[in-house]
């Protein structure tokens, strides 16, 4: 396994790998890695013949007030478990690579897909999101890219891009990975205090409980979401940001569920933000 830094450097090495008809795969990180991102780069081995990962802790998909600066950063660690998982190279620019002064080209997502769930939550997110994505894709050329389902919206934001700007890549979508008592990983659950951590699951409580009741033929959005909150508020630790069912086509918020639709749920505890969603699909 190689670490490489420059921008430079990684699209020389990868270049020759590609002259020599390997295929790339892709998993992109902000480090502090987990099961989850071993699931995707498991997922990105079995796909292709040379497996990057980038590690960015990337400043420009965080607003003002949010984690940038105690975002985990644990790159020895990091390091290790991709070595273990058989990564071939690690892209670890630092900001000053990604983002030299006077950087001032972004790429803008608009649309309805931005206006709802955490993109009207977290203003800019998206942007760079998809601005930080762009150059991995640039300087990575992958054939395949691996994202996690956990940041559903992310993932559907990706594709399209991907699909608007042309870039030759497959993308996939790989579920989410969970805690034995159904908390999805996330490098933010590290923040948790143990009294925040102990409750945390009940997101995913939530989420099975609507899903059940879907199943047993319940439609309406309004009910979903109300059975999803009550559940969630039977804490006083958890403070709701959103509960929202919105339609994959065009993440319009639904009234009744009859196509596949998102429920996606962010909720604070504390100061952490956790996310989770899931598909409701007839
Ligand atoms: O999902 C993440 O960890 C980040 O949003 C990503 C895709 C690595 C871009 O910084």
């Amino acid at each position: 396994m190689i670490i490489v830094e420059s921008i430079k450097e990684a699209k020389e090495i990868i270049r020759e790998k590609k002259r020599r008809g390997l295929k790339i795969g892709f998993v992109p990180t902000m480090g502090c890695l987990h099961l989850g991102h071993i699931s995707l780069i498991e997922k990105a081995r079995k796909l292709s013949d040379y497996v990057v990962v980038s590690i960015f802790v990337n400043p420009t998909q965080f607003g003002p007030n949010e984690d940038y600066d105690k975002y985990p950063r644990t790159f020895e660690q990091d390091k290790i478990m991709c070595e273990i998982h058989n990564v071939s190279m690690i892209f670890h620019p630092s900001v000053q690579e990604m983002y030299p002064q006077n950087f001032s080209t972004f790429v803008e997502v608009t649309g309805q897909i931005s206006q709802v769930l955490c993109g009207a939550k977290r203003e800019g997110h998206f942007r760079g999101v998809a601005t930080v994505v762009s150059k991995l894709f640039n300087i990575v050329e992958p054939d395949v890219a691996i994202f996690g389902q956990k940041d559903a919206q992310q993932a559907f934001i990706i594709k399209k891009m991907v699909k608007e700007l042309d870039f030759p890549i497959e993308i996939v979508v790989s579920e989410t990975v969970r805690e034995e008592d159904g908390l999805a990983m996330s490098s933010r659950n590290n923040y948790l205090s143990k009294e925040e951590r102990a409750i945390a699951p009940l997101i995913k409580k939530a989420l099975d409980e609507a899903e059940e009741a879907f199943k047993k033929g319940e439609t309406k959005a309004e009910i979903l979401k109300k059975k999803v909150e009550q559940i969630i508020n039977s804490s006083p630790l958890f403070k709701i940001d959103y509960v929202e069912i919105v339609d994959t086509e065009n993440f319009n918020p639904v009234d009744e569920v009859s196509s596949e639709s998102l429920l996606a749920v962010a909720a604070f505890l504390g100061k952490t933000r956790l996310i989770d969603n899931l598909i409701l699909k007839k």
